[in-house]
């Protein structure tokens, strides 16, 4: 089945996937083109629109990126966002120049005010913040344009030749910070270029499996699973796609929270794929033994995973491909131009070294988490898997401050499991983003019926946050707290006393450890 298809052209811009993104979002199918893709190869393509991204160059620089003249003679619709605006006004006749200072360059959130009868802005409000981030300045626009939004400092911060279907703005409005910004992309695709909407999380994912099986032909598939999102609705995708092709290594270290391991398995069962669970626990906990320091926990907890991997992939031979869990917000670009250096980090540092195959493939690539997680449940995941709150890769290891030891975890794991259950049953985890409990290795004196008490101080953790670079602690409501409290020192041993962290990052980390 082919679907509408709107082309984002990539002039090596910031936010190009965010783009798609939201085009996608909109229910409309994209696909992300370098601009140095042949104008035949994008016609072939029978788009219904082109969206030009920014990007770092001026366009009146030497090497900037330009496009073919002809691809404004499609009779295709065309947005242009700031250097793509940029450039559609050169092209056009028009003429770009480097703002001149405290004029018309802007960064940042400005406030703006919209021509409505422009069918960008139909139905928006006629003013709101948008984010600019451009030091050129259009002194003139192209024949046939008219200026449809302007700012306090700049008179023609949007451009529109309605009769071609042209339009330019000089701010971002796929970001979050431009008011509207979506319900502008979705005006361009609906009222400008036809769009229907008939893109949905479901056609991405039989778009995925068709790929997937083109790709790896009869060949054998392994993929590491650690439980979290990512390497689950991958697996689940490869699982739809490959069946028993499919080997996954589920290495339970013993450091996941109560049942984790459990549920994990019996998420797929249902699929006919090579499962492997592989139960290292007293590995893990052996190597483990002994070791207070936080990065050195890590350390082990590193090396060991690969070990154990290791050996399970040795088992199953050669491989054609290997299956990782990235998705676009680990794939962070580096430097300028069309040049862009990507880096990815790897869910499962350093496993490549390791293991006999011929190529990776990463099939979450190009979305962002809650894509993901729709994916997921698309695939049948359920939801409690399609959730999952980020928990780092060394688990509760580096939330038992100090020294392990299995008994220690198994108090982690009870405290957590009665935190996470009051949680959400009051709702707030809708709120959070990250909560979890951590035993601390202070014990104090307490009074229990008619004894003395000489426990373990637990400390409950949640946070709100974007990026986890920063971070606030949660205003969890006392009443919540005080049933909480309630309930570990009541049901779980060795626990007298909760504490609540009420500290941001920075200066705390999320973690203790
Ligand atoms: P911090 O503690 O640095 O945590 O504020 C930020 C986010 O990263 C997670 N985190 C880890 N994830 N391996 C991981 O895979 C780790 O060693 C690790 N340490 C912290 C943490 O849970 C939070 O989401």
């Amino acid at each position: 089945m082919s679907h509408q298809t709107v082309i984002v052209l990539d002039f090596g811009g910031q936010y190009n996937q965010l783009i798609a993104r939201r085009v996608r979002e909109c229910g409309v199918y994209c696909e992300v083109k370098p601009y140095t893709t042949p104008l035949e190869q994008l016609k072939a393509m029978e788009p219904i629109g082109f969206i030009f991204t920014g990007g770092p160059n001026s366009v009146y620089d030497e090497k900037a990126p330009h496009v073919d003249p002809a691809i404004f003679e499609l009779g295709v619709p065309v947005l242009g966002i700031c250097y793509g605006c940029q450039l559609m006004a050169h092209t056009l006749g028009g003429q770009v120049t480097a703002a001149q200072e405290d004029t018309a360059r802007e960064y940042g959130k400005t406030e703006t005010y919209y021509d409505t009868t422009c069918k960008l802005f139909k139905g928006l409000p006629e003013q709101g913040i948008s984010w600019m981030s451009h030091g050129d300045y259009m002194a003139k626009v192209p024949e046939g344009f008219a200026l449809t939004a302007h700012t306090d400092a700049c008179p023609n911060v949007a451009i529109a030749d309605e009769k071609r279907g042209f339009y330019g703005v000089q701010y971002h409005p796929e970001v979050n910070h431009t008011q509207h910004g979506v319900d502008m992309i979705r005006n361009f695709l609906y009222e400008v270029c036809g769009a229907t909407g008939d893109w949905t999380m479901g056609d991405y994912k039989n778009t995925a499996i068709r790929d997937i099986r083109e790709k790896v032909g009869d060949g054998k598939v392994l993929l590491a699973l650690s439980g979290g999102v990512d390497s689950s609705v991958a697996a689940a995708l490869l699982a739809e796609a490959v069946g028993k092709q499919l080997t996954c290594v589920f290495v339970d270290h013993g450091l996941m929270r109560k049942n984790e391991g459990d549920e994990v398995e019996a998420a797929f069962a249902r699929w006919d794929i090579n499962f492997v669970r592989v139960d290292a626990e007293a590995r893990f906990l052996l190597k483990l033994a002994g070791e207070a320091e936080p990065e050195r926990k890590r350390k082990i907890i590193g090396e060991e995973f690969i070990r154990v991997f290791e050996e399970e992939a040795k088992k199953i031979g050669r491989v054609d491909y290997l299956v990782q869990g990235t998705i676009y917000p680990d794939v962070i670009e580096s430097g300028a131009g069309d040049a862009a250096v990507i880096k990815s980090h790897h869910n499962v540092g350093g496993l490549p070294d390791y293991v006999d195959f011929k190529e990776i493939i990463e099939p979450l690539r190009l979305l962002f988490k809650d894509e993901v997680r729709q994916l997921g449940r698309e695939l049948g995941l359920p939801e409690y898997l399609v959730m999952r709150q980020p928990f780092p890769g060394p688990g509760l290891a580096i939330r038992v401050i100090g020294d392990l030891t299995k008994e220690k975890l198994d108090t982690l794991r009870d405290a957590d499991a009665i935190y996470r259950e009051e949680i959400a049953a009051a709702g707030e985890d809708k709120n959070i983003n990250q909560y979890f409990a951590v035993l601390t290795n202070t014990r104090s004196v307490g009074v229990m019926g008619d004894g003395r008490t000489y426990d373990y101080t637990l400390a409950l953790r949640a946070v709100t946050t974007s990026d986890f670079m920063t971070a606030d602690w949660a205003r969890i409501p006392y009443d919540v707290l005080d049933r909480i409290s309630t309930r570990i020192v009541n049901e779980v041993k060795g626990i007298n006393r909760i504490v609540y962290d009420i500290t941001s990052k920075p200066p705390a980390t999320i973690e203790w450890e």
